[in-house]
């Protein structure tokens, strides 16, 4: 069943009929919410809200582990995680499909595999994103009639606060398009549970010292409101194809 991650801005799925609410209680812990099932267009999916429902934990209060535990103990065998992003050399309003991802961030629980009876794994992570379930969002997109910036890397930081706009003329050195919060750990326990995984990322600002002002929540929001009403075209339109 296809699983939906929503972020910032997308914390319910309104055109979702939900049928059930899945009350996980995982080895890791609860989900940042109980994970929704239901139809989209008579389709059956999963919808996980990131940082709870209301929106309370911030990025870096996120018990990733139990979110993807939670997702998969609900039957999820792929996930399309949302997520509200700065533009490094990508404009606001634009929608992104990364291909790379760097993480940035510390001290999050960013593997499954910490119990001494676990297995030893290392997973492979040289590509972080599922190249079908990307071209199955890049047709999503196009039959939804919509733009979007295809590939291209994620830098994820710990935040909560932005960055400065040193830090993202590094990040820009280090070939990084788009800077969020949440893509690590997610993206590597997705992989670690064997679950195909993609990223479709909203522009809602352009990243620290790439406008001459101040990043401000009022900005974000305005790009936030129209940007996930096509979000949720695209996920609907996936979901039924
Ligand atoms: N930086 C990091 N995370 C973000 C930003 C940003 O500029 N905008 C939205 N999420």
């Amino acid at each position: 069943m296809l699983a939906f991650i929503g972020g910032t801005g997308l914390t319910r799925m309104d055109d979702l009929e939900i049928r059930h609410r899945h009350d996980i209680e995982t080895r890791y812990g609860k989900p940042s919410a109980p994970v929704a099932e239901g139809e989209l267009n008579g389709v059956p999916v999963l919808f996980l809200a990131r940082h709870g429902d209301p929106h309370v934990w911030l990025p870096h209060q996120v018990n990733y582990r139990a979110n993807m535990q939670a997702l998969k103990d609900a039957g999820a065998t792929a996930i399309v995680a949302v997520n509200a992003v700065g533009g490094i050399t990508a404009p606001a309003g634009a929608l992104v499909l990364p291909e790379q991802i760097i993480d940035y961030t510390w001290g999050r629980d960013s593997t499954l595999f910490d119990d001494p009876n676990d297995p030893l794994v290392h997973v492979d992570f040289s590509w972080p994103f599922d190249p079908v379930l990307r071209r199955r969002l890049r047709g999503a997109l196009e039959r939804a009639g919509l733009q979007w910036v295809d590939g291209g890397c994620y830098a994820a930081t710990q935040g909560p606060r932005l960055e400065t706009a040193a830090e993202i003329l590094r990040l820009e050195r280090d070939g990084c398009d788009i800077v969020g919060m949440t893509g690590m750990p997610e993206a590597v326990l997705a992989r670690e549970l064997g679950i195909p995984y993609a990223m479709l990322s909203l522009v809602v600002n352009p990243a620290a010292g790439k406008a001459s002002r101040e990043i401000t929540m009022a900005e974000i929001e305005a790009v936030l409101h129209t940007g996930m009403s096509d979000v949720r075209t695209v996920l609907a339109t996936l979901a039924a194809g």
